[in-house]
């Protein structure tokens, strides 16, 4: 691993508690980069910024944040700026998931979706943006990362919800990528499809419970048999190197693009 090449790079993660959020901020770190971790299980955040600090590369920090409170965001990039001098990349993770038939929707889910996984992307992304234009143009383009699915881009039927969140993660997308270039900022985006986190492990029993599947577990195999090329699941190891390429400079000429890491599932 090059442990050099996110250097100088000081990145916000939100959501790094635990799940894919918490691997990227360990494989950012190891290659340099100093990250603040926030969450809104302070608790969680601390434990993985202490992981990180113990290997001694890049340095991180903790933050106590909710995602949907524009205040928490404005602070967790302020606290990037004061422990690192300046903030270079925003990775908006937070996320959630609580299946229901189109039927069944009510207000309550609908909110609670589309608050944390779109809303707060939007606040993160404009509260990090302000940020970055106030510190005026570098050599380089800053870089905001938005965190899609597999449901930016397939109608799930037991996850409506989810599914109209993560399409509006695209959407922010592709229209952060035009507002914001001329600031050189960049707007792209990763999609993963069954990532095994604490996300997923609540999900498969949810799905029982509303009685789309029979048996936990049962997801994992009718997605690997009926809709996926690789014939397995996913880990956030198998998440974290796209994630690393575009925070690095390597993707500085890409932007409006979300890439899937979904083991092939958006091609079926
Ligand atoms: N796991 C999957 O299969 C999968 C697939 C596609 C996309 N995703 C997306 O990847 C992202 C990360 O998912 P994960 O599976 O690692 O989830 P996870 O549940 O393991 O971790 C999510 C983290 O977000 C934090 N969080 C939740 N609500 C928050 C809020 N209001 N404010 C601040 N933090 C909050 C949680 O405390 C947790 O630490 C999410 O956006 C999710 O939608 C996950």
């Amino acid at each position: 691993m090059d442990t050099e090449r996110l250097k100088g790079k000081n990145v916000l993660i939100t959501g790094a508690g635990r799940g894919m959020g918490a691997a990227n901020a360990e494989h950012f770190a190891a290659q340099g980069a100093n990250v603040c971790l926030g969450d809104i299980d302070e608790g969680a955040a601390q434990e993985t910024a202490e992981r990180i600090n113990a290997k001694g590369n890049g340095r991180a920090i903790a933050v106590r944040m909710d995602v949907t409170e524009r205040e928490d965001n404005r602070a967790a990039v302020e606290a990037t700026v004061s422990e690192f001098g300046m903030i270079n990349v925003g990775v908006f993770n937070a996320g959630l998931n609580k299946p229901r038939f189109f039927m069944d929707i009510d207000e309550d889910n609908w909110d609670l979706i589309m608050n944390v996984n779109t809303k707060a992307m939007w606040l993160g992304m404009q509260e990090t943006a302000r940020q970055m234009i106030a510190q005026g143009k570098q050599d380089y383009p800053y870089k905001l990362i938005n965190v899609g699915s597999i449901a930016s881009r397939k109608p799930l039927v037991d996850v409506t919800v989810y599914c109209t969140s993560k399409y509006g993660c695209l959407a922010l997308t592709h229209c952060g990528a035009v507002a914001l270039s001329e600031h050189n900022i960049t707007v792209n985006g990763y999609a993963p499809g069954v990532v095994v986190t604490p996300l997923w492990e609540q999900l498969d029993k949810d799905l029982v419970d509303i009685g789309f599947k029979q048996k936990e577990g049962q997801a994992y195999e009718d997605i690997v048999r009926d809709a996926l090329q690789i014939k397995r699941v996913s880990y956030p190891d198998d998440v974290i190197g796209t994630a690393a390429f575009l925070c690095s400079s390597d993707s500085d000429y890409m932007t409006g693009q979300m890439i899937h890491i979904d083991g092939g599932w958006c091609i079926q």
